[in-house]
């Protein structure tokens, strides 16, 4: 448990990423929909169910929960620390005409609910907490029986460690790399009585980073590196461990498994 007070919330689990770091970035951000940046779209419209309540952790900017519902037709809910999941997003969600539920400022290890949600996820959230095997652990109390669960993450082990070790290295301080493994997730989330629907790395080869460390010559082979792993993805398709940029998995509840743990924590 990390001993840190911010504001009036008191964080429950260790980050890589603390809430100052995302309101910072934040701040430099315009809230812009762009569906046709939004990845795993055609791994959606395989997995997704159709309708309901969809609750999304670590929520802000919104994209994700924007393309779900209007793709989908759910209601979108999530929560995130930063203020402006109160003050800028539901008058952007509400201008993409998306349905909105409850949007919550707060701590994801201290919420209760008192509810489950047809659809529960997370894109780029677990890897940023030392014990990411709890923050899965949170996302399944809130999942309703038959619920759907997605969790992804960005990859950066194997080739993609080196390179962000190279030219991202404060990026790649804040990542837990622990967290990155199809495999452990399909064990926990087997063992808690899930079933696994699908799950795999994404795309063939990218690069990203986010650095305020920067330099000219710094950003040319950034750009150098991302224009030629950009250019392998474009020839081949072949999701891997060594290069593909983001992983993800799908998995159900299964309802009529009466031995799933309850809420746990
Ligand atoms: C990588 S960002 C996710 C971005 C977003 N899902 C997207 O791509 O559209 C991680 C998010 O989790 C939020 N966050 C970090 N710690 C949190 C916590 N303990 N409870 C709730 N949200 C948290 C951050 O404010 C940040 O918005």
């Amino acid at each position: 448990m990390q001993d840190q007070l911010s504001g009036e919330l008191h964080f429950m689990n260790v980050t890589t990423a603390p809430p100052e770091y995302w309101d910072t970035h934040y701040e430099q951000q315009n809230l812009v929909y762009e569906e046709q940046s939004i990845p795993f779209r055609e791994l959606f419209d395989r997995f997704m169910p159709r309708g309901g309540d969809c609750f999304e952790v670590g929520c802000y900017p919104g994209p994700f929960s924007i393309y779900l519902a209007k793709r989908f037709g759910f209601r979108v809910n999530g929560i995130d620390t930063t203020p402006f999941v109160s003050t800028h997003l539901p008058a952007h969600l509400r201008e993409q005409n998306v349905e909105v539920g409850e949007l919550i400022q707060g701590d994801f290890f201290t919420y209760d609910a008192e509810r489950t949600f047809d659809v529960v996820c997370s894109f780029g959230f677990i890897e940023h907490f030392k014990d990411y095997k709890h923050a899965i652990e949170r996302h399944l109390n809130l999942l309703s029986d038959d619920g759907t669960l997605v969790i992804s993450t960005p990859n950066f082990r194997n080739i993609q460690y080196f390179l962000h070790r190279w030219l991202d290295a404060e990026n790649l301080e804040r990542h837990v790399l622990a967290a990155m493994s199809l495999r452990e997730w399909r064990k926990q989330l087997e063992s808690a009585g899930l079933k696994i629907i699908w799950q795999g790395y994404y795309r063939t080869a990218d690069f990203w980073w986010e650095s305020s460390e920067t330099t000219v010559q710094l950003e040319r082979k950034r750009l150098m590196v991302r224009r030629a792993l950009q250019a392998i993805d474009r020839r081949i398709s072949w999701p891997n461990r060594w290069l593909s940029p983001y992983m993800i998995t799908f998995a159900k509840r299964v309802s009529d498994d009466d031995s799933r743990p309850r809420k746990t924590c």
